[in-house]
């Protein structure tokens, strides 16, 4: 249906969750594929099954709290690859504290990595997606960017914003062949939940279950194919229909 045969991409958060289902499908794909997280076990991982695959994969730790990090992964996986045709900024922290009592520290990290980063991720790869002819940034949201619940106001508002960076992103963008998108999972199950059960989140979902990463990722995966030239400035929500609950 779709084919991301020769392209190059960077995704963060690659070693866990839907980041490392996103790496697995792209290169099931045809697509190189850069992987960005702090816990190089895991990248490697993730890179030793596609590597079985007999794709291409290369492993750059970066902790992306730190502001020189998204410049230099950038870097290192466009030199690395012979280019770069798709961003996907992936890699978030998720955690819960009241408004109240919320830290300012814990605000800025939320804020730091899951809205700088991406923004100085873009702003790095912006020539390499340029010069691609068919750029794609696919931003990963979340249902609490538009539908927020109570204590966990850092992550819904730093999701909210990168909503808002995605839209502008794509006006400011769309005449360099540059798409920007973005997906809107609802729960899934992944590391980021600690092990937690997930089941009273599954009755939430109309379609009655929590998601998997590779349903998300198959939606990344769409987004940053060709069988969606036409789109930008979009939200993918892949949810099981909690926006409508
Ligand atoms: N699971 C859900 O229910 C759900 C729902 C809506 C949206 N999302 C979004 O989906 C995306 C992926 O999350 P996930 O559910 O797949 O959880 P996950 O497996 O915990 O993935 C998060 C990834 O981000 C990386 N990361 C965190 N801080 C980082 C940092 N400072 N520098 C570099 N990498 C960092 C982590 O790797 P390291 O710890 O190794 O660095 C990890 O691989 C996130 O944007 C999340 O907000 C998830």
């Amino acid at each position: 249906m779709f084919t991301l045969h020769d392209r190059r991409a960077l995704i963060t958060g690659a070693g866990s969750g839907i980041g490392a289902a996103t790496a697995r499908l792209f290169a099931e794909h045809g697509a190189q594929v850069a992987l960005v997280g702090r816990t190089v076990a895991r990248l490697e991982a993730v890179r030793d099954e596609i590597e079985a695959q007999g794709r291409r994969a290369v492993v750059l730790p970066a902790d992306l709290g730190e502001v020189g990090a998204a410049a230099a992964v950038v870097e290192r996986a466009a030199r690395q690859l012979g280019g770069l045709d798709i961003l996907v900024n992936n890699a978030a922290v998720y955690r819960a504290a009241s408004i109240a009592g919320m830290g300012l520290d814990d605000w800025q990290e939320h804020f730091d990595v899951n809205l700088r980063a991406p923004f100085l991720l873009c702003q790095a790869a912006y020539p390499w997606l340029k010069d691609s002819g068919r750029g794609v940034v696919v931003n990963v949201l979340s249902t609490l960017a538009t539908r927020p619940v109570p204590a966990v106001a850092a992550y819904s508002a730093s999701k909210a914003a990168l909503l808002s960076l995605t839209q502008t992103m794509a006006l400011e963008w769309a005449g360099d062949g540059i798409r920007s998108v973005a997906v809107s999972p609802g729960v899934v199950d992944t590391p980021i939940h600690g092990g937690r059960d997930l089941a009273e989140m599954a009755a939430m979902h109309p379609l009655g279950r929590v998601g998997t990463a590779a349903e998300v990722a198959a939606a990344i995966a769409f987004l940053a194919s060709d069988a969606s030239a036409w789109t930008t400035g979009s939200v993918l929500t892949v949810d099981g229909g909690i926006h409508l609950a």
